[in-house]
């Protein structure tokens, strides 16, 4: 669209940019500037328009685009452009990821470098690595406590080994994803030293109040996310004898932006680690980028189109790179991450689906697919262009995120539901085997979330401490079953490291009081890897997960069916413990068709074949389960499954 007031705007910058700037060959910068100068503009004006400084603003924001254009290698431009013009790349079922800590994977960057035989040979072609940023070492929250955005933790590594990392990556046609944390800083970032030494300027990064007025009417309506270790989202800072905003932890200062500096700042971190070579970035805590007094301070209209601002931005200057929205929120909160109103995804083409994830824990505490099939029911189409992250597990501790309706429509009270959820994986619950721990607690609204492994959740640890073969076994059929579920969802399954070895909970965090308040440690495991290469030895438990888990990336790469283009067709059964869909590929035949059913029952269950045989023409003939090309067992026409198992069920090749 051509709109005078933008382009006027736009002549008036490019006009007045930094005479370096001009003189570069910036063709298919100017391209890419001009088809998306008017939503910029547009953008930046909802959020900064009245600002006697907008003008000023605008150039210094399109001067750091094509300052960060300027510095971008011929390499990531070329892929640029070959994603740009094959833009539903990272839709296909080809992807595999895996998050992991570098230096609990493999000591450091090095080490990581030494190990991507070990990722390759279970077929992960997406890598995630947490935050490595210079933190306090005291005062890290797991690396998302940033104390300078560019520089990696010295422990870890350095810049030149993060590049030679992604070099050999892009070589075997792995993908690299990294963090942002865009939301707040150290307190021990520069930033926020400047400000506590009485720098005006870096005082309004932040929200900084010099009594309690503004942070008690906040208090309000703010919920709070670590209440047992940061209870309210205010710090009093000695030194400035201010109040800070300080959502996560007391050390954690809340950016403010509605100051475009700090837009601006923080779009240049994005670019610059877009240029170290990042693919994908993970931009930490979308859902607080924007603070409203009356309000939870979280979704707010406002951090929608920050985020949205970012991807416009990031369009410009490097335009193959995506956005993951980690919003842990509510389920139809989650899905405007992609951006709403639009066709395709507008703000982040990626999204954690922490729905599916809690439903799955779910369904395994209460061994039926009720409230999963619901919640899952209730979560509206994504847009185009855009896809989930399907994980079990993940750093931090697991939320109770359903939506109430759902949770009374499944038949529970909600209190007493999520009540239930919690003792049953902190092994409180009669008859659990799960080892979990609390996390965050709340006394005040009686909410509390989960740490733990997953595989110390699925019952491992109590199983192999009583040396129950059958315990064993039914703990790895749960791990496997909650994997086959996130690799054919619909969408990029996400790893969590360790997990594909059976890891245990680690409790040597009790040890270190900088840890020991926050059990989400617990899962920020060190790979043991004596223990990773009993994979090659048949019969351990390592190898029967690792294989498992093997296969079913393999057979997930084949199948087109499990791309992810909103093909998904959830099945109503008549049996609760099962949860069946089917998938489709929009340009394929019906033959391609594949039907997802598991078990999450203790008990064999049965599934009705001709209840679904209408649906597709195709699952008249014989089936097959796809990842170990097993032939079910069919008796009168029903298919029996086995307790915590799964079948993907396609044509018998
Ligand atoms: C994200 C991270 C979590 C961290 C929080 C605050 O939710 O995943 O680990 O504590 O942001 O940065």
């Amino acid at each position: 669209m051509y709109e005078q007031v933008s382009h006027s705007l736009l002549n008036e910058i490019l006009d007045e940019l930094k005479p370096e700037i001009r003189r570069q060959d910036l063709r298919y910068f100017y391209t890419r500037l001009g088809a998306n100068f008017y939503a910029i503009y547009s953008l930046f004006h909802a959020l900064y328009g009245t600002r006697e400084d907008f003008r000023e603003k605008a150039i210094k924001l399109v001067e750091v685009m094509a300052s960060r254009y300027i510095e971008r290698s011929a390499e990531l431009e070329a892929q640029d452009k070959e994603r740009e013009l094959n833009h539903n790349w990272f839709l296909n079922q080809e992807w595999v990821a895996m998050a992991l800590y570098a230096d609990g994977f493999a000591g450091n960057l090095d080490g990581l470098c030494s190990r991507i035989y070990y990722l390759q040979e279970l077929g992960v072609n997406m890598l995630h690595i947490m935050p490595m940023l210079l933190c306090p070492e005291d005062a890290s929250d797991g690396g998302y406590a940033v104390s300078d955005f560019r520089r990696i933790d010295p422990r870890v590594g350095s810049l030149e080994e993060l590049q030679q990392l992604g070099a050999s990556m892009r070589k075997r046609g792995m993908l690299l994803t990294l963090d942002v944390v865009v939301n707040h800083t150290s307190d021990e970032h520069e930033w926020a030293q400047k400000a506590r030494a009485g720098d005006k300027k870096y005082q309004d990064y932040y929200y900084i109040f010099p009594n309690r007025d503004i942070p008690d009417m906040f208090e309000e309506t703010m919920p709070e996310i670590f209440p047992e270790t940061s209870p309210g989202n205010f710090t009093y800072d000695e030194e400035m004898g201010q109040w800070v905003m300080t959502v996560f932890n007391s050390f954690q200062w809340d950016l403010n932006y509605s100051n475009p500096d700090v837009f601006i700042e923080m779009l240049d971190v994005l670019l610059f680690w877009a240029n170290q070579g990042a693919d994908i970035l993970r931009l930490d805590a979308v859902a607080f980028l924007w603070k409203k007094i009356g309000t939870t301070s979280q979704n707010e209209r406002e951090a929608h189109l920050i985020l949205q601002l970012m991807k416009d931005c990031c369009q410009v200057t490097a335009p193959g790179v995506l956005f993951i929205a980690e919003a842990i929120v509510a389920p139809l909160e989650i899905i405007k991450y992609f951006g709403e109103d639009a066709v395709i995804a507008k703000e982040c083409e990626i999204a954690y689906n922490a729905t599916f994830m809690a439903l799955l824990w779910d369904a395994m505490a209460t061994r039926n697919a009720r409230l999963l099939n619901l919640g899952i029911k209730s979560l509206p189409n994504k847009l185009d262009r855009a896809t989930w992250l399907n994980y079990v597990r993940c750093h931090d501790d697991i939320g109770l995120g359903f939506d109430d309706r759902d949770i009374v429509a499944a038949g529970y009270e909600p209190f007493a539901h999520r009540k239930f959820l919690v003792d049953y994986f902190t092994g409180q619950y009669e008859g659990s085997d799960a080892r979990g721990q609390p996390f965050g607690r709340n006394e005040k609204t009686g909410d509390a979330r989960i740490s733990g492994s997953l595989a110390s959740l699925a019952g491992l640890e109590n199983a192999l401490e009583a040396g129950d073969e059958k315990a064993i076994d039914r703990a790895i059929q749960r791990i496997l079953l909650l994997h086959g579920m996130i690799m054919s969802f619909g969408g990029i399954p996400l790893l969590y490291y360790g997990d594909d070895i059976g890891t245990l909970s680690d409790y040597s965090y009790l040890r270190d009081p900088n840890k020991a308040g926050d059990s989400r440690w617990m899962n920020r495991p060190r790979i043991d890897w004596e223990k990773a290469e009993r994979r090659h030895q048949h019969g351990t438990v390592e190898q029967r997960i690792f294989d498992g888990i093997r296969k079913m990336i393999a057979a997930r790469k084949g199948i087109p069916a499990f791309a992810d283009f909103n093909n998904r067709e959830l099945i109503d059964l008549d049996n609760p413990h099962l949860f069946a869909y089917l998938r489709t590929h929009p340009e394929q035949q019906q033959s391609c068709a594949v039907l997802v059913v598991a078990n999450f029952d203790a008990n064999p269950q049965y599934l009705e074949l001709n209840q679904i045989r209408y649906r597709s023409l195709y699952l008249r003939g014989t089936l097959q389960d796809l990842h170990t090309g097993e032939i079910p067992r069919l008796f009168n026409d029903r298919l029996v499954i086995p307790p915590y198992r799964f079948y993907w069920l396609g044509h018998a090749r």
